[in-house]
């Protein structure tokens, strides 16, 4: 029997009795339980098998619950809050005295977000407690953007998946850290760059060698199909360089002459970023179980979502 459904009242019954349950989000599934039981948050590292350093993302139903999770908010945080939620912006921000260490990975700070679906808001309106809730995916693989992706992971480990359709955006969210009340970008995602400049000014970006392990969304191998991956700016020429093997492509443009491929996924026919990142993790989902020797992605264009798409393939190659 199928674990994916509908049925909020019984996804608000089993967070309630401090067991996990997958959430829709507008980015992608999240492996949620309630923030203040250890059973639950120990229970979602090892169903992940995630480190325990990496810590975990709280879920909110608006921006007035804020100040229950965190103190001292820079103004900057006040702003982007306002600005972007409900949507997919992460915030990390000093922790109150009552969020549990192993939300936080021992951190003083906690990553918070308001998640923007209609289901999830739902559901954290009807419970008592917020969800901490990373990706539905065992660690290092790639993150699931339909309830059928995180039953295939986790069906044997888990006894729902609340149904909220095909996720809208499809990366996960950006991470936002203050140094000096300053912005501080800690992982690309579904908010570009320069949407969040608009509203806060020019932001300082981390380059991994800082960042490590303080957002291990920054990690070197993440987000990674089991088959070999490759990302690249010249497709005729790396096609060349693979032939007589089976080669699946993962494609910005269309190309023509392809009678070299076993399988192929263009991202979007109308150069659309937006359209591109929705359907990025689905497609890697597709091409990893197609039985290839290799897939060979097409590098997007540098700006806007394009930056936080070639962020996640050139993860998926290390
Ligand atoms: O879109 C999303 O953010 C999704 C959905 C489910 O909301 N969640 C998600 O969670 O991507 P996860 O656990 O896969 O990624 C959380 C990231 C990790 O890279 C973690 O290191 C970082 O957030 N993080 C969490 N708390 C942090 C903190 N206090 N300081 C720095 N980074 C933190
Ligand atoms: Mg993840």
């Amino acid at each position: 029997m199928s674990i994916i459904s509908k049925d909020i009242a019984k996804a608000v019954e089993l967070l309630s009795n401090e067991e996990l349950v997958a959430i829709p989000t507008e980015t992608v599934y999240g492996l949620a339980g309630n923030i203040y039981s250890e059973k639950a948050i120990t229970a979602i590292f090892e169903t992940k098998q995630r480190p325990k350093f990496n810590p975990l993302i709280v879920h909110i139903p608006s921006v007035a619950y804020l100040e229950k999770i965190v103190t001292d908010i820079p103004e900057k945080a006040k702003l982007l809050a306002d600005a972007f939620w409900p949507g997919p912006i992460t915030l990390v921000l000093n922790k109150k005295d009552t969020i549990p260490d192993l939300i936080t990975a021992g951190k003083d700070t906690v990553a918070v977000r308001v998640p923007n679906h209609p289901t999830t808001l739902e559901l954290l309106e009807r419970l008592e407690f917020p969800l901490a809730a990373p990706s539905a995916n065992p660690f290092n693989r790639i993150s699931p953007t339909k309830p059928e992706h995180v039953e295939d992971y986790f069906k044997n480990e888990i006894k729902m998946v609340l149904d909220g359709g095909a996720c809208t955006k499809g990366i996960e969210s950006t991470i936002i850290g203050f140094e000096n009340d300053q912005p501080v970008l800690y992982r690309h995602g579904s908010t570009p760059i320069e949407a969040i400049e608009a509203v806060v000014g020019t932001l300082h970006i981390k380059n991994k060698n800082e960042v490590a392990p303080s957002a291990p969304g920054m990690l070197e191998r993440h987000y990674a199909p089991k088959t070999k991956t490759v990302l690249t700016d010249d497709l005729q020429k790396t096609i060349n360089d693979h032939s007589g093997k089976r080669i699946g492509l993962l494609l910005y443009n269309d190309i023509l002459n392809d009678d070299l491929i076993d399988f192929k996924i263009v991202l979007t026919q109308g150069q659309n970023l937006e359209e591109a990142a929705s359907k990025l993790y689905d497609a890697l989902h597709q091409l990893d179980k197609q039985d290839l020797d290799i897939i060979i992605a097409e590098r997007l264009p540098d700006f806007g979502l394009g930056k936080s798409i070639n962020d996640r393939l050139l993860r998926a190659t290390k």
